[in-house]
């Protein structure tokens, strides 16, 4: 059974202060949860003192990217090493990673491995352009970016892999893909996984949707056998609108 998770993906948004207020509201709003996973993906200079907080608080934390090397003359990097022990989760291949910052997907693959190797689980995103979606390529697309970041790697190497799907032309432009199609391509995600590393790890996978998503639309996201969660973006910054998400996934789920 894989536990649904609402990750919150917060960017370049949030000084420690305000970290700090936004995560004690969302929990003092969201209460005590077992059915979801919440978790919150700060800058990285939050990470610590949001860590410092969460041992009597129901939410994990996550980086938003790390590089490849343990160390090394990377101004302006941070390794896997330094965040083992303040974040669970890392965020890789974000496509504003991949548009803005020159990511590829052999950076992607070896920053997969990094992460994996110290412990932390990666949560992969991908995603196609407009251009490619109106043209008929997204399958492809799709499938060429999770075969090459996870390439190299064993499926008992991928237990605790998360992939969201965020296409392109969904992300903070209010449009978000229909929960049917959302539904397919997760489908389509883990028919990949199925093929590349087997049944095992295309089973315990979470797949999440990404791109638009608010209270309003998550209910159906959800519902969607294929999805198991969300990586939302704006409506993570308002604990009112956070909180609402879990809330409705965990009715979702029994809990
Ligand atoms: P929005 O929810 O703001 O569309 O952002 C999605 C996203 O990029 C999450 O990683």
């Amino acid at each position: 059974m894989r536990k649904p998770m609402m990750a919150g993906n917060w960017k370049m948004n949030m000084t420690v202060a305000e970290a700090l207020a936004l995560t004690r509201q969302i929990v003092q709003l969201v209460g005590d949860t077992t059915a979801v996973e919440m978790l919150l993906c700060p800058p990285s200079v939050c990470l610590h003192p949001l860590k410092a907080i969460s041992s009597a608080m129901p939410f994990s934390l996550g980086a938003q990217n790390c590089h490849w090397q343990d160390s090394g003359a990377f101004t302006g990097e941070i390794s896997p090493p330094m965040l083992q022990g303040l974040a669970d989760y890392v965020i890789l291949g974000h496509s504003e990673r991949r548009q803005l910052f020159g990511e590829t997907d052999e950076t992607v693959n070896k920053k997969t491995h990094a992460a994996l190797t110290h412990q932390l689980a990666p949560i992969v995103c991908v995603g196609e352009s407009l251009d490619q979606n109106e043209s008929g390529q997204t399958a492809a697309i799709i499938t060429a970016q999770v075969q090459a970041a996870l390439a190299g790697l064993s499926a008992e190497q991928l237990q605790s892999l998360v992939i969201a799907y965020e296409p392109i032309w969904a992300i903070g432009t209010g449009r978000a893909a229909t929960a049917e199609t959302a539904g397919e391509i997760c489908g389509l995600v883990r028919n990949i996984l199925r093929e590349s590393h087997g049944g095992s790890v295309a089973d315990t996978t979470r797949v999440l949707y990404g791109g638009s998503t608010k209270p309003d639309n998550i209910g159906e996201i959800m519902e969607q056998p294929d999805i198991d969660g969300a990586l939302i973006g704006g409506a993570s910054l308002e604990a009112a609108s956070y909180a609402q998400m879990v809330k409705i996934t965990a009715e979702q789920y029994g809990g």
